[in-house]
């Protein structure tokens, strides 16, 4: 009833097939080869049929196709030697496998394949030859590589963001640490400031009634030596008073008011609270000279050798119990400086020298001296000394190797400012286990400042 497809011969049925087939026989002879697949290889079927190595036409090398795989059985361990991962068994046809691979020598710039080889058994069941067809995937996969690739671009530029966002916050978490830190050291400055500002303030004001009991403690003393010696001279006189009532009168007195102790006594007390008035007196001065803060932070000629006493005076405290200091001043002509800067230099320094001796009682040096046009102070120590690798960074803002809290990293670094405004030098000679010595250059004069 149906047109001539009835009739039509399987050979032409294959031959029109679009799918490229070919089979091999047991032999591993190709014996059937379509058009399609002449097409897909590029090589006439005249070339391949009744011949064994189809392999070389996809491989260019001797080697079995996946149809001879078949015809020998199958080895499951030579097919995934050869296919590696690419490789299955067929969903459709229980014993046949199907893989994919790319051919470099087909086409203009190779193929992709996917290919699937079944055997053909008689009646029998015996396997007497192996099917496989092919099938070109090239665009599918071009598709899916490029997709690929963009996938890993995505991801690239996903992790390179991640890492720059990572990068930055870390950044900034720094940064936020440091202005925390700076924070921390502008309210501790700000606070030492106005304690600076009440001490002067309050040395300014013990300043005048410390003034009048010294130079009144002068004439006390005048005083009490004039009395001393008038009561000797009335002592003198007792033995020539007539009446024995009044001697022993003047005697019980003597001896209830204790009047030779008092003699001996009162120089004693009298030497005592002079040297705590000078003292007093000189904590004042001090307190004066080191906060500054009655003048302006002005140019002036000054002594070196004072500002530094004053204060050693001020930052005694932070030393006394961790080191001795020993001054070896030289003679220097006043120097053109802003005093009060150049003490908080040796401040810092003192102070640093201080922190770098260890449990045992330390020294520190201090020494002063002139040479070519410039006075040099020296503070050194026999301290901790300062690692090779981090002596470049010492002087860095915020470079501490104190504990939180105990040292912010400014001390040296305000001190290099305050050196380099002066036109000065500051250097740093250390031996790990040794100690340091740090040492300051400053110019006698400033040429554009006026006095
Ligand atoms: N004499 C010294 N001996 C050993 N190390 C020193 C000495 N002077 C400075 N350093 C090192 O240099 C670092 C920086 O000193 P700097 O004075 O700038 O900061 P700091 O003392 O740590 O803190 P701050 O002075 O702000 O309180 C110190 O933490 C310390 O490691
Ligand atoms: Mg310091």
């Amino acid at each position: 009833m149906n047109s001539g497809l009835n009739n039509l011969e399987p050979s032409s049925f294959f031959e029109g097939s679009p799918i490229a087939t070919f089979i091999v026989n047991i032999d591993h002879v190709v014996t059937h080869y379509n058009k399609a697949c002449a097409q897909l290889l590029g090589v006439p079927a005249s070339d391949v049929v009744g011949r064994k190595g189809l392999g070389k036409v996809f491989y260019g090398a001797e080697r079995p196709v996946m149809a001879d795989l078949i015809v020998d059985g199958a080895m499951i361990d030579i097919i995934s030697d050869l296919y590696q991962n690419t490789y299955r068994s067929s969903l459709i046809i229980p014993d046949a496998y199907e893989a994919e691979g790319f051919f470099p020598r087909l086409g203009t710039s190779g193929r992709w394949l996917f290919f699937t080889a079944a055997p053909l058994r008689n009646l029998n069941g015996e396997i007497v030859g192996a099917i496989e067809t092919l099938q070109d995937i090239t665009e599918r996969k071009i598709a899916e590589n490029a997709l690929m690739k963009s996938q890993l671009e995505v991801e690239e530029i996903v992790e390179q963001r991640t890492a720059e966002l990572t990068k930055r916050n870390s950044e900034l978490n720094l940064l936020n640490a440091k202005l925390v830190t700076a924070q921390e050291h502008l309210v501790q400055s700000e606070k030492l400031a106005s304690i600076g500002q009440l001490a002067a303030g309050v040395a300014h004001e013990i300043n005048n009634p410390i003034g009048y009991i010294f130079s009144n403690y002068g004439m006390l003393e005048t005083y009490l030596g004039s009395l001393f010696e008038m009561l000797s001279a009335y002592e003198g006189a007792e033995k020539s008073c007539g009446d024995p009532n009044v001697i022993k009168e003047l005697q019980a007195k003597r001896l209830a008011l204790e009047v030779d102790f008092l003699k001996e006594d009162i120089p004693d007390l009298m030497k005592e609270s002079k040297e705590g008035i000078v003292r007093v007196r000189k904590i004042v001065q001090d307190l004066k000279d080191f906060s500054h803060v009655d003048a302006k932070p002005e140019w002036s000629f000054t002594n070196l050798n004072q500002g530094i006493d004053s204060t050693l005076n001020v930052v005694n405290n932070e030393v006394k119990y961790k080191a001795d200091i020993i001054k070896e001043y030289g003679d220097i002509p006043p120097v053109q400086c802003i005093p009060s800067e150049i003490n908080q230099v040796v401040m810092n320094l003192v102070v640093n020298a201080a922190h770098a001796i260890g449990t045992d009682r330390g020294k520190i040096w201090i020494r002063t001296g002139v040479e070519n046009e410039s006075a040099w102070i020296e503070v050194a120590d026999n301290g901790s000394g300062i690692p090779k690798e981090v002596v470049p960074r010492i002087f860095d803002p915020f470079y501490t190797t104190k504990p939180v809290g105990k040292g912010t990293g400014l001390g040296l670094s305000l001190s290099y400012g305050i050196i380099q405004k002066h036109r000065g030098q500051i250097d740093v000679q250390t031996e790990l286990g040794k100690g340091t010595t740090f040492r300051l250059l400053l110019p006698l004069t400033q040429t554009d400042k006026a006095e």
